[in-house]
């Protein structure tokens, strides 16, 4: 039995449910039980009836699994696949937005620390950012912590959309450049190119359509084009070929690799589930006030 086999039966022995993000590495997208976007696999997290829910992402994913799940072990694959942008937004910071603009309904990206969820009206993923922000009462919403995804709301919404911090990033998006998107066009004249809203404004205008990494799967599914430039992390174009082997996928740009969601080997996978590690614990107040914004999002959408 080769590892990937060993890995499904103990997940089946186990009573556990494998998550696994589009960014991770094939060997490990191959054995998901689901293979999603950051909104997907939330809702894939609220439904299941698994003892235990095992993720290949990174931090934020698996605390929004346990949040969903308080009385459920929900592991996380690797310890230190931690996203660094949801670090980047401190509760005070938000705090103090929420002062500045007391009328302002607070949305949040799931990239996010469970802290700050705590204190946000409504969360939201890069598919229904757009969405959630419309629903909002008020007509100034506070977006954060990408900030090039509060700027694609703010375009397309009545809304004045605040961006919390004023520079919140995703380095692995901020850095696939409008130069690399016309030299990848040059060399692929005829590609469709679909990129991620956390790409930066020249780059979305630049592209011809914008979406969540399972949005990409969407929009290359119905489109006639026979070829396709990703600009997200490398490994969504894994995910679209083998969706797709008709068609062609080209990464934007080839360093687009998020270290995080490379933390997690195939070994690191059959170690989570063979020794239940890494489990992941949230204080049950934050898990009660994180609750509702994310259970906001979901019946949102
Ligand atoms: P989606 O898969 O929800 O588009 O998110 C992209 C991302 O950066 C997740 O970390
Ligand atoms: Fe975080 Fe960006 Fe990596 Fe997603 S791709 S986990 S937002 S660093």
């Amino acid at each position: 039995m080769n590892m990937q086999e060993e890995i499904r039966k103990i997940l089946q022995e186990k009573n556990a449910v494998l998550l696994v993000h589009n960014y991770q590495i094939p060997a490990v997208q191959d054995i998901a039980d689901f293979l999603g976007d950051s909104l997907g696999l939330a809702r894939k997290a609220q439904e299941t009836e698994a003892d235990t829910i095992l993720f290949a992402g990174v931090d934020f994913m698996a605390e929004t699994a346990k949040v969903l799940n308080p009385d459920k072990r929900v592991l996380l694959s690797a310890q230190d696949a931690v996203c660094p942008m949801a670090s980047q937004l401190l509760p005070e910071k938000l705090i103090s937005a929420k002062r500045q603009y007391p009328d302002a309904d607070v949305v949040l990206y799931v990239n996010s620390s469970a802290e700050c969820k705590a204190i946000a009206d409504c969360c939201c993923t890069s598919a229904n950012a757009l969405k959630v922000a419309n629903a909002m009462e008020s007509n100034t919403v506070l977006l954060g912590p990408d900030r090039n995804l509060a700027l694609y709301v703010n375009k397309r919404s009545e809304k004045r959309v605040i961006p919390v911090p004023a520079e919140g990033f995703c380095y692995v998006h901020r850095f696939i450049d409008f130069g690399q998107l016309q030299r990848a066009r040059q060399e692929h004249p005829n590609a469709f190119v679909i990129v991620h809203p956390e790409c930066n404004p020249d780059v979305q205008e630049a592209a011809d359509a914008i979406g969540s990494t399972s949005q990409m799967l969407k929009i290359a599914g119905e489109s006639d084009a026979r070829e396709f430039l990703i600009g997200t992390e490398r490994e969504m174009v894994y995910r679209l070929q083998k969706e797709f082997p008709e068609k062609k996928f080209f990464p934007v740009a080839e360093t687009a690799v998020c270290g995080a969601m490379k933390k997690t080997s195939l070994q690191d996978v059959y170690n989570a589930i063979k020794r239940e590690q890494f489990e992941v614990t949230l204080d049950r107040e934050i898990i009660e006030k994180a609750k509702k914004p994310i259970e906001k999002m979901l019946q949102i959408t």
